[in-house]
């Protein structure tokens, strides 16, 4: 599978910021360092359109993106849950993506990156959980599976899928390194938006 054409529309702090919603939207989300930004990267096949990082906390702001010349869109958000963030980073970053998932109009599924070595966090169980309460298409996305042997990935899959609340059908298994998981995704995808 070709990735997808994909171009960086805008930034911003909140919804306010943003352009109304023109088509579905797939936002990513998950730990700080999980791998959003080069998940992103990945699928549009680019090296450097969002911003990757071995520091925690990268990427700062909410990034929207438009695939397949605005079909759909992709949104790059910070993430949550770093050792150094202090509790009042936390409650801003639960409140900002509070108002985001509430209260933007063209959300259609999102995408919770799970970093295949680690166990489920109760951060990700919740937002799981509230996710889905919300009414929104929830999948979730184990990133580097290339630090894990294949054999494993079965069992993790049925593990952090009985946590996050999902099917086992619900997650797909990825690489942004090795390049592992495109079609998968990108099969998720078009599947979602044609049903
Ligand atoms: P924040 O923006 O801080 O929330 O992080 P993020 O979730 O966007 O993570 P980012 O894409 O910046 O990647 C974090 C680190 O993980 C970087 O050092 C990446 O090179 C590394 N990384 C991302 N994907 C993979 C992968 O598939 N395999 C391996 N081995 N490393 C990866
Ligand atoms: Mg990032």
């Amino acid at each position: 599978k070709t990735p997808l054409r994909v171009e960086f529309v805008c930034s911003g702090l909140k919804n306010e910021d943003l352009p109304a919603s023109s088509a579905p939207e797939f936002a990513l989300v998950g730990r700080s360092n999980v791998g959003k930004s080069s998940l992103l990267n990945y699928l549009a096949g680019q090296k450097q359109l969002a911003r990757v990082s071995n520091t925690p906390g990268r990427t700062q702001t909410i990034n929207l993106f438009s695939a397949e010349k605005g079909e759909f869109f992709l949104v790059d958000l910070p993430g949550y849950g770093y050792a150094e963030s202090s509790h009042a980073t936390q409650a801003h970053w639960e409140k900002g993506m509070q108002a985001f998932f509430e209260g933007r109009e063209g959300l259609f599924a999102i995408f919770i990156l799970i970093d295949i070595r680690r166990e489920v966090q109760p951060e990700d169980e919740n937002l799981s959980r509230w996710l889905q309460n919300l009414g929104l298409k929830v999948i979730a996305i184990q990133t580097k599976c290339d630090k894990i042997h294949k054999s494993k990935w079965h069992e993790i899959r049925e593990l952090h899928a009985k946590k996050l609340a999902l099917h086992p059908s619900q997650i797909v298994t990825t690489s942004s390194d090795k390049k592992i998981g495109l079609s998968e995704v990108l099969k998720m995808m078009s599947g979602m938006l044609d049903s």
